[in-house]
């Protein structure tokens, strides 16, 4: 190994620094020559390199111990050097996902911190409660009722949609109960959860009327369905099929799982009322600031049927307190309302830029399917060679079907819309 010993100070100095150097890089690993050799390899006194090698142990780069070798100790910076590079972010992320970061409301939600923690007796800093603040439970439990058409249950506070899921399939599966009825294309995430939980998922296919109900399988006593806004085709449970889900669920004494996830993000007219409110006995309904703030909050709940106690996640309860105050100061809803013109903004302006292609699902949420009359895969490798992620429909599915991806506009800057569109036309045509 070479050392450079260069710069200014005592030599000493220049030793542990050009030490620290190769250690840092990952050049020197393992045990370190003993004091006397590298001495007489670099010619210069042992006390120099005593010293040396003392003032990295005191920094813990090195581990010494008195009568053994001194070692390299594996820090965080020499563990990272020797990490594979990240990919490069693409220029245009169009996968869904994601809300619009740029526009986290920091302001708003700085001010609904403060004033917990101005404002909170004491109390409230001891052990949280396991299902949640009862504040924020009382708070959302009438925002779901004013806003989803959401009817009295039992108010969880969990981390989010996939934590109360995965509390629910948990407490399916102690029941006895464990074959889940999952929509097919639906979002791989939960259903790997439920299965993470010990549940044998079985999907169903989907059509432009939402889950195809008379194909549950017999002896399967609980569905996930987004009726709302179907992930990731963007359908809406019609009116028949809710009809028929709520009489499934009462004929095979059943659950539904109700994935309300971006149900505030309607643009056409209002959004359909949550199944649970029709039938609160049959139904656990799921919603988090995911879609609607930002995912990093880690801030969900369910409201389950009266019956039902499940084990979650609750996120910090100071936390908890903001996102209550949020809603009953009128942060939450004028932030959405500003939100929802954004979204239908953006995505008018990506439909237009696009230009004449197929696209489904209605106007909602933050993701759109974009048809194709060619290979998806490809289609995507070329769109991400430009600069454009986008993700394949059927990544979300069980077995592949006809040619499409999902593009998510939640989080795609406005400046950004027509140069991504134009890149992924030409993915389109070159592919
Ligand atoms: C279909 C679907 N459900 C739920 C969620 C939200 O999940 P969570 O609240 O666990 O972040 C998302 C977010 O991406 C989603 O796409």
């Amino acid at each position: 190994m070479l050392l450079e010993l260069s710069g200014r100070g005592p030599k000493h100095e220049q030793l542990a620094s050009a030490l620290r150097k190769a250690i840092r890089d990952g050049v020197l690993a393992g045990t370190v020559p003993p004091s006397r050799r590298l001495a007489a390899d670099l010619g210069c006194s042992r006390w120099v390199v005593t010293q040396a090698y003392a003032q990295l142990v005191a920094e813990g780069y090195l581990a010494g111990r008195t009568g053994s070798a001194t070692r390299v100790r594996p820090v965080g910076d020499a563990v990272a050097a020797k990490e594979p590079p990240r990919a490069a972010a693409p220029r245009y992320d169009l996968a869904p996902g994601l809300p619009d970061l740029r526009n986290f409301p920091r302001r708003p939600w700085a001010e609904a911190v403060r004033e917990v923690l101005a404002n909170t007796p004491h109390t409230d800093f001891g052990l949280p409660e396991p299902g949640g603040h009862p504040r924020l439970r009382q708070v959302l439990g009438e925002y779901l009722r004013r806003v989803r058409g959401a009817a009295p249950g039992t108010v969880l506070v969990c981390g989010g949609v996939t934590d109360g899921v995965t509390g629910v399939c948990r407490a399916l599966v102690e029941r006895g109960s464990t074959g889940l009825a999952v929509e097919d294309p639906g979002w791989t995430r939960l259903r790997r959860a439920a299965e993470d939980a010990g549940m044998t998922v079985h999907p169903v296919p989907v059509d432009d009327e939402g889950l195809d109900v008379g194909r549950i399988p017999a002896g399967v006593r609980a569905v996930l369905v987004t009726p709302a806004h179907q992930f990731p085709t963007g359908s809406v449970l019609s009116p028949r099929r809710r009809a028929e889900l709520l009489a499934w669920a009462r004929d095979v004494d059943g659950l539904i799982l109700e994935d309300d996830y971006d149900a505030e993000f309607r643009y056409d007219r209002r959004p359909v009322g949550t199944v649970q409110g029709t039938d609160p006995g049959r139904v656990a309904l799921f919603g988090s600031v995911s879609k609607t703030l930002s995912p990093a909050l880690g801030l969900g709940w369910a409201v389950l049927p009266p019956q039902w106690t499940v084990r979650a996640h609750p996120p910090p309860v100071l936390d908890q307190l903001a996102l209550a105050g949020f809603i009953t100061g009128g942060g939450y809803d004028r932030y959405l309302r500003a939100a929802r013109l954004r979204y239908r903004a953006r995505r008018d302006k990506l439909v237009e830029a696009l230009g004449p292609v197929r696209l489904s699902g209605v106007a909602a949420g933050l993701h759109l399917v974009l048809h194709l009359d060619r290979d998806a895969a490809a289609v995507v490798r070329k769109a991400r060679a430009a600069g454009v992620k986008v993700a394949d429909l059927d990544g979300y599915r069980t077995t592949p079907g006809e040619p499409a991806l999902v593009l998510g506009y939640g989080n795609l800057a406005d400046t950004g819309v027509e140069a991504a569109a134009g890149l992924l036309r030409q993915a389109m045509t070159t592919a």
